[in-house]
């Protein structure tokens, strides 16, 4: 018998093309931007590599040439591009007149229904000040679109269309920020979905590679405590997960039980960057809450050296506790530098 062969390592990379891979996604750019298409061919390479189906949407069929070669069409219904997608990979749709551009991208996007269109913009993602709105659901995109100085208003308007009309997900950003809009948790630009919707439920055997790789970012970060392998699987196991629209991970946690103390410690919480100040946080821990309930524990308590975590726990009931409130165990072997400099919050299980 063959020996199984090795999973290759985890990136963020990897966990995103395993997301589209079998799916068809689409981009719309304007053909200013794919004077320089280098950056735009690699992408859609990679893509279609990964079994990933790609159509590129501009107004000019010269412009889309210099990115898919000579696989342009001006064919709009569903059935004929999904037979050349089929055949070719990687397709050009040309929508003519850029004059309305947005609206008969936006009207393809929702005949096809592809589950994620890319809009790319020399704009990028949307800002608030110098903040950058890197997850936008859409109430809140109607909440932008009330304001009327808001320049890209018609292209908002044609997104919040998109996502009444089922296309999952529309990514606002730069040619230069694509890759790492794709390829990355953090991101480039905005990610717009049509709900805040935050399912939190026990991580499956599927999820764990990508939980590993959040835990291992937390770790690197130094937000989270370094564990051994065997505690990353012991917590792994225990894991929940966040999932907004149901699918995506977006953050995760778990109780480990200590036995005989009545006390579990809220551990590995972890939001990715995207989904921070989204609500996520506060759901794993409600969700932590039940799961000590569950196992009969009378008080969960979590360990931080960051000052923004510390806030977090406060507002959602933990006081700060001595050390020695907690049980013994946790501190065998833990480091002394840390140790000097970690904070100790609990809460009862009860009533909450
Ligand atoms: C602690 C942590 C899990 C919180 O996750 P989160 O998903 O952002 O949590 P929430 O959205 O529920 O709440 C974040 C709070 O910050 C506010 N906030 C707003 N914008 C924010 C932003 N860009 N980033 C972070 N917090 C933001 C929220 O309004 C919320 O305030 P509230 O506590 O008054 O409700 C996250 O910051 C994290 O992963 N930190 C690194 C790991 C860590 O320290 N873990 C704890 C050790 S076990």
């Amino acid at each position: 018998m063959s020996p199984a062969r090795r999973a290759p390592a985890f990136s963020e990379r990897a966990f995103y093309l395993r997301e589209f891979r079998g799916r068809t996604l689409a981009i719309a750019c304007r053909p200013a931007a794919l004077r320089e298409p280098r950056r735009l061919r690699a992408v859609v390479d990679t893509l279609v590599r990964n079994g990933t189906r790609v159509l590129v949407v501009s107004s000019s069929g010269d412009a889309l040439r210099r990115v898919v070669g000579d696989r342009v069409v001006e064919e709009r219904e569903a059935a004929p591009i999904w037979r050349a997608l089929r055949r070719e990979g990687r397709l050009g749709v040309c929508t003519g007149n850029d004059a309305n551009f947005v609206e008969a991208c936006c009207a393809l996007a929702a005949r096809w229904r592809v589950f994620k269109l890319v809009w790319i913009d020399s704009g990028g993602g949307l800002r608030v000040g110098r903040r950058r709105l890197s997850f936008v659901h859409r109430d809140e995109l109607r909440a932008l679109l009330a304001d009327t100085t808001e320049r890209r208003a018609p292209l908002l308007r044609g997104i919040d269309r998109l996502l009444d009309q089922g296309v999952e997900a529309i990514n606002l950003c730069t040619l230069a920020g694509l890759r790492e809009e794709l390829f990355t948790y953090d991101g480039s630009g905005t990610l717009f979905t049509r709900d805040r919707y935050i399912e939190v439920r026990p991580l499956s055997i599927d999820d764990f590679d990508a939980a590993r790789g959040m835990i291992a970012r937390g770790v690197k970060e130094g937000a989270l405590l370094r564990r051994s392998p065997a505690e990353v699987d012991r917590a792994l196991s225990a894991g929940l997960g966040a999932f907004v629209e149901g699918r995506h991970l977006a953050g995760v946690v778990s109780v480990l039980d200590y036995p005989g103390s009545g006390a579990g410690e809220v551990a590995c919480l972890y939001t990715l960057t995207r989904y921070l100040g989204e609500g996520v946080g506060a759901e794993l821990i409600e969700f932590a809450l039940a799961d000590a309930r569950r196992l009969g524990l009378q008080q969960l308590f979590a360990c931080t050296t960051n000052g923004a975590a510390a806030r977090f726990f406060r507002r959602r009931g933990f006081v700060r506790v001595a050390r020695s409130r907690v049980p013994d165990a946790k501190w065998q072997g833990y480091d002394p530098r840390r140790l000097a400099r970690v904070r100790v919050y609990a809460r009862e299980t009860a009533g909450a």
